[in-house]
């Protein structure tokens, strides 16, 4: 059978992830696909790199417009990455008639409403599996597997980087910065590490997560984004002492007045799988609520477990491009005229359990002027710990950990708490979600 061609746009990592392969399980992937898929040629900058990665396999250009506008290319596959010129490239490819395949999640975070009514109007396919988690299948399984469902909540670990960072902060007990040059040293994290440690990257992913879990637009915009730069060793330590781990989780719920949509250090009890989930694996627990909770885990980022991503993509258009466009699975998992306009909540609506780390003098009436003011809020507690102060200090650490209630009550408690002269720090705020 005639085989589908494949333009790809960059010859990077996962360029070259793609092409192993592809050529390595050839007959399986045709055997599956109906037919063989091929790149027939790549765009790269960089010919000279490209050309290592190709090996003579196909042409190589050094002009992207060559590979969307080769009447021969059925799929062009975008790996640059960002929202600049790919988004250029995409909406370009899809007015040229051809189907997409992915790994942006930047791009489509920012940019996917526009980018997926383009390709409606043109009948074509955007396909993303790659974006979001690497190699673990999680929006086939979200728009697919559980279409049954009414999808309650989705968190996940999303972004390797950070979870190695806090994997060896609480094994070695080191400090975030130390850690931090140790992943760039090992190549885990990116020279400007910005977009990871700071929760972009898991916020990007997430909003996909969520547009396709509760068919709302993507709206990377309305996403609270919280990275663990600033979350300190002795909190990861205090965390274990009361049974949590801490994890940067993308959490999407819904809630009765609208959507929660957000990123941030997360105390999750240590006795969850997702909670052991090390280094820099991902893992992606979906509530829904004919299935119950269910889990996914694998590797997030790297040449071949993206590539498997891709790949399956290019299998789905391959099978699915000679169907009539309005029966092909939605991009967003919903019929796009039936999205929801169910507004994403401020934070300060989202509610949640927390940990509160106080610095206080040692003496007496200090808990009780904190545990009242928490009262007076409505804010009830779960579990509490005193520090001693250590020899020769009068200060101690005082630690809250509350049951659930609303992010504004806990912002005018904090701002109540750190007025007491007998508070002498900042309190120090982190999430917690028992995730049951
Ligand atoms: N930088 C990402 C991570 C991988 O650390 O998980 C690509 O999404």
């Amino acid at each position: 059978m005639k085989p589908i061609n494949v333009g790809l746009l960059g010859a990077g990592t996962v360029g070259g992830g793609v092409f192993t392969v592809l050529t390595r399980n050839a007959s399986e992937i045709s055997r599956r696909a109906g037919r063989p898929i091929q790149i027939t040629v790549v765009a790269e900058k960089n010919k000279a790199r490209a050309e290592e990665v190709v090996a003579g396999r196909c042409r190589v250009v050094d002009d992207a417009m060559a590979v969307i506008n080769d009447p021969e290319v059925d799929i062009v596959v975008e790996l640059i990455g960002g929202y600049g010129v790919a988004k250029e490239l995409v909406l370009k490819a899809i007015a040229a008639g051809k189907h997409v395949v992915t790994a942006n999640k930047a791009l489509l975070a920012l940019h996917g409403s526009e980018i997926f009514e383009a390709a409606q109007k043109r009948g074509v396919m955007v396909a993303f599996e790659a974006a979001v988690a690497g190699g673990i299948p999680i929006i086939k399984a979200v728009r697919e597997g559980l279409t049954a469902n009414r999808i309650e909540w989705l968190a996940g670990i999303i972004n390797g980087t950070t979870n190695f960072i806090l994997s060896e902060m609480r094994d070695k007990g080191l400090g975030f910065d130390t850690v931090l040059a140790e992943a760039q040293r090992l190549g885990y994290a990116e020279a400007d590490p910005t977009f990871d440690i700071e929760g972009v990257d898991a916020a990007h992913k997430l909003t996909l997560l969520s547009a396709i879990a509760f068919g709302i637009p993507v709206q990377f915009d309305k996403a609270y984004v919280e990275g663990i730069s600033k979350l300190e060793a002795i909190d990861i330590r205090y965390a274990g002492e009361l049974g949590y781990r801490i994890k940067l989780l993308g959490i999407t719920r819904r809630a009765a007045n609208g959507i929660e949509l957000r990123v941030h250090p997360t105390l999750i009890p240590e006795k969850r799988l997702i909670a052991n989930v090390e280094g820099v694996m991902n893992a992606v627990v979906v509530k829904g609520d004919a299935v119950g909770a269910t889990l996914y885990y694998g590797r997030g980022a790297g040449a071949e477990p993206t590539a498997s991503a891709v790949i399956a993509d290019l299998v789905d258009v391959t099978r699915l491009h000679t169907a009539d466009p309005e029966h092909r699975v939605p991009h967003l998992a919903f019929q796009p005229d039936q999205l929801s306009s169910v507004p994403v909540l401020p934070m300060s609506e989202v509610e949640t359990s927390y940990y509160l780390r106080l610095r206080v003098q040692d003496q007496a009436g200090v808990l009780a002027n904190i545990t009242r003011i928490l009262a007076d809020r409505n804010i009830s507690i779960d579990a509490l710990m005193q520090k001693e102060p250590a020899d020769g200090e009068v200060q101690a650490d005082i630690i809250v950990l509350t049951h659930v209630t609303r992010e504004c009550n806990v912002d005018a408690a904090i701002a109540a708490i750190e007025a007491l002269l007998t508070v002498t720090s900042k309190v120090t705020r982190l999430r917690l979600e028992n995730l049951n």
